[in-house]
């Protein structure tokens, strides 16, 4: 291991500049115009895991790309006739979320650019610094010749931020060579820099578009306001209807399932660092918002939500216009926690708006994909494996988490390949995922590398 510690210590600014080559590469995946960038990007990566030494694929999928990256068979350690070694899956994906609103960033997404201690890009938390991390790990052990312990598999995909559509048939396809023995991901968050934890909870994930509409064209609003219904007015009160100023979500039965939290847990999500006042200064509201009862860190990620993600009708352009719209639109998430049911909770918001909607005008509903929220016990053998190895790369006792954002393919993968996922977050809270000035911490990167490297070392080990 001290090989693999010193080589990871003595590259750190090569590992940068590369980082910031893959950053460069504009890997959109949502929208259709980056389509050839998102495959130049897909190749870069596999030219680079090549470069490192692992035996790499590029898959063509319906959609984007999906790269395979294994450890040569001469890269582990020597086994016992009979035994086997195990094998671990890295998954993480290569695409970005959209750069826009583009006025806001400070330096250009796809040219990153390094300030005091982060690394400015889109893509930098979500997904790439972190899912390199993990490979320049394992290129530390390669490269040094330091067997490993494992077999270790990355598979880095090209559709998440859209919500995985091609993989799930990928993995059925690829069961038995990606078949591990645990999955890890690095796709989430951590509470700082002196706080390494591992999480154990996502939240599943709904989607749909609420079209509303009314007269067959917009109309003037002095010659026929008052005498047809105006459908942005209408779509508003319907989604005002959705939640109670009480922050709980008001569509009936949406509950019924939800797993409440145990006090062990709660006691978990106490411990950890961001408390009220925290979060307020970080997110710049003048006051927090929520269920009664709940901590602002438990609200996050162990309750569910329904909000509008975007909301379009009518006239938006300089100046006035005097109309009613001929239509209006909402895009609409709902969060979900265990143990609801993603399939039961969109008939229950189906059911809601149909039966809320006045006669006057049109309701239509398009269900977009949808994930299930998944949860492992922080005290399963590969949870505690992955506990000693946050303990030795940060030299700190690592708490338990539970993150509120969605990695759609996370259950099925867990299911697919018979595996646990064990969520070890790299991400700031103020990394900006999604948002304008994305940046990833210049140590983070190098801590991650470092808990990928003490992971081949736990992992194998599960009942320590
Ligand atoms: N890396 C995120 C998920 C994430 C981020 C989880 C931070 C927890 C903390 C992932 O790339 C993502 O953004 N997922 C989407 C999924 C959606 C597009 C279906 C999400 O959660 O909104
Ligand atoms: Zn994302």
């Amino acid at each position: 291991m001290d090989a693999v510690i010193e080589y990871l210590r003595t590259n750190q600014q090569r590992f940068l500049k590369e980082l910031c080559q893959y950053l460069r590469l504009p890997s959109v995946s949502a929208q259709s115009a980056y389509k050839k960038e998102v495959a130049r990007c897909a190749a870069w990566l596999a030219a680079h895991c090549t470069q490192l030494g692992l035996e790499t694929r590029v898959f063509k999928t319906k959609g984007h790309p999906i790269v395979i990256a294994k450890t040569p068979a001469d890269a582990v350690a020597p086994v016992r006739p009979g035994s086997r070694l195990p094998h671990f899956l890295v998954y993480g994906h290569y695409d970005v979320q959209p750069p826009e609103p583009l006025e806001l960033w400070h330096h250009l997404p796809f040219e990153p650019y390094v300030k005091g201690r982060r690394i400015y890009a889109r893509g930098a938390a979500d997904n790439k610094g972190q899912h390199f991390a993990h490979l320049k790990a394992v290129e530390a052990y390669l490269k040094t010749k330091t067997p490993l312990p494992c077999h270790v598999t990355f598979l880095i995909e090209g559709e998440e931020e859209v919500g995985s559509p091609n993989l799930v048939p990928f993995l059925h396809a690829h069961r038995s060579e990606l078949a591990a023995d645990a999955i890890i991901i690095s796709d989430t968050g951590m509470p700082g820099l002196r706080y390494p934890a591992l999480t154990y909870a996502l939240r599943g994930i709904i989607s749909f578009e609420i079209t509303v509409r009314g007269p067959k064209s917009d109309l003037h609003s002095g010659i026929y306001g008052g005498a047809v219904d105006n459908p942005a007015m209408v779509l508003c009160s319907l989604l005002a209807k959705a939640r109670g100023p009480d922050g709980r979500v008001a569509i009936p039965g949406f509950y019924d399932d939800v797993a409440p939290l145990t006090q062990f847990e709660r006691r978990q999500l106490a411990r950890l660092p961001l408390k009220e006042r925290d979060f307020k200064r970080l997110l710049g509201v003048p006051q927090l918002f929520g269920e009664a009862g709940y901590s602002t860190e438990e609200r996050r990620s162990a309750r569910p939500t329904f909000e509008i993600n975007g909301l379009t009708s009518g006239y938006q352009g300089e100046g006035s216009k005097t109309i009613i719209p001929a239509w209006a639109r909402a895009k609409v998430t709902c969060r979900l926690v265990p143990n609801q049911h993603p399939g039961r909770i969109r008939q229950l918001v189906l059911e809601f708006f149909r039966r809320e909607c006045p006669p006057t005008v049109q309701l239509e509903i398009k269900s977009g994909s949808g994930s299930a929220p998944y949860m492992i016990s922080p005290e399963s053998p590969r949870a505690k494996a992955a506990l000693r190895a946050l303990r030795a790369a940060f030299g700190r006792e690592p708490l338990l988490m539970r993150e509120g954002g969605s990695i759609p393919i996370v259950p099925q993968m867990s299911k697919v390949l018979g595996a646990e996922v064990i969520l070890l977050g790299l991400a700031l809270p103020d990394a900006n995922a999604h948002a304008p000035n994305e940046n990833f911490d210049v140590r983070c990167f190098a801590k991650g590398q470092l808990l990928s490297a003490y992971l081949w070392q736990e992992l194998p080990r599960p009942a320590e």
